[in-house]
């Protein structure tokens, strides 16, 4: 199941708040609704919100009047794309690598610019599967044998143009033979983990055990995860991460245990020009996510909320970062200069 492809001149997008009672694509053919589409998060998930983003940059360039100046105008678009989520960094990357892309072939013709944009926009697109597999592949060597993994959130097919980044590596786990089942936290408030990755692991046939957030330090004293698996919004120079809510706890509690901490990410998730996860901004969303599941109300409706919709794990809980270039492991600072100071 894709989670965007793109035909006719228009995107269509598995609309993911449906997901998993009712699997429908939206069309998208303005740069707006692409905009909207990552604020409602009918797409989300850092990779694929960048490669939905770099398909409205190609929206933008079709939908040009030629009443302004083609680069101010491109300008605002790139600006309403940036400006719909903070904290997942590869929405910049893919949105940098489009304008730079156009900054090379702005004295070409109007259709030769926006050819090179719409074939950048693949190239993001169809990247991100191969870096994936590479995660993937990479991933293996620290899975042990008939493997139990806790995974946090969506970072599957889902969540990236396909394959998947955490679900990488189970997918991966899976096809060499390696994995015997995955538990997969609900992820409150909008239940990723319930909604997306208990059913894309299903679809693709794969042992997957539901638990609420508030189960899994329960589950690890139990003995039943061997590592946990996570994705990343985006890394930081020192190896901070940060990513879906929780993902800090679920750390701290693999510490605790013993047992191994690792986040799947590519290259576009790392972000060299912070120092560490302090700086990284946390999106804060709407409270009614909190009070209510879905349209359903679950508590007083003028209760006060707080909704951060991430948090940052500090490196020391890490046990090592999969990306498609190898596994970063301590000191990180080093090492993940060493692997994308050339980026
Ligand atoms: O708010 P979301 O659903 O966009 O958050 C997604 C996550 O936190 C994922 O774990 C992360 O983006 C990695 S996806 C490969």
């Amino acid at each position: 199941m894709d989670t965007m492809y793109w035909e006719d001149n228009t995107l269509f997008l598995l609309d993911q708040t449906k997901l998993p009672i009712e699997v429908k694509y939206v069309k998208l053919k303005t740069y707006e609704e692409v905009a909207e589409a990552i604020v409602s998060m009918k797409v989300r998930g850092a990779p694929a919100i960048g490669a939905a983003a770099a398909y409205g940059m190609v929206l933008g360039v079709m939908g040009y009047r030629n009443d302004q100046n083609l680069e101010v105008y491109l300008k605002n678009v790139y600006e309403t794309l940036k400006n719909t989520r903070p904290t997942a960094v590869n929405l910049f990357w893919a949105l940098d690598r489009m304008w730079k892309k156009y900054l090379e072939v702005k004295n070409q013709t109007f259709e030769e610019i926006a050819n090179a944009l719409l074939n950048e926009a693949n190239s993001i697109f169809y990247e991100d599967i191969e870096l994936n597999k590479k995660i993937g592949a990479y991933g293996l060597e620290v899975v042990p044998e008939n493997a139990s993994i806790l995974t946090h959130c969506n970072a599957g097919a889902l969540a990236t143009a396909g394959y998947g980044t955490a679900l990488g590596v189970v997918r991966a786990a899976f096809e060499a033979g390696k994995l015997r089942k995955v538990f997969a936290d609900e992820t409150r408030p909008l239940l990723q983990g319930a909604r997306l990755t208990a059913f894309e692991l299903l679809e693709d046939g794969i042992d997957v055990t539901l638990i609420c957030d508030n189960m899994a330090g329960y589950v690890m004293s139990l003995g039943l995860v061997d590592l946990v698996v996570v994705g990343a919004d985006r890394v930081t120079a020192n190896g901070d991460v940060a990513n879906k809510i929780g993902t800090y706890s679920l750390a701290i509690l693999a510490k605790e245990h013993g047992i191994p901490f690792y986040v799947a990410a590519p290259y576009s998730t790392i972000d060299l020009n912070l120092t560490s996860g302090q700086d990284i901004p946390i999106e804060e969303r709407n409270p009614d996510e909190v009070r209510k599941i879905g349209d359903r109300l679950i508590a007083p409706p003028r209760v006060k909320v707080f909704n951060p919709a991430f948090d940052v794990t500090p490196a020391k809980y890490i046990t090592g970062i999969i990306t498609d270039r190898g596994i970063v492991r301590p000191p990180y600072k080093e090492n993940i200069k060493k692997l994308f100071g050339g980026k």
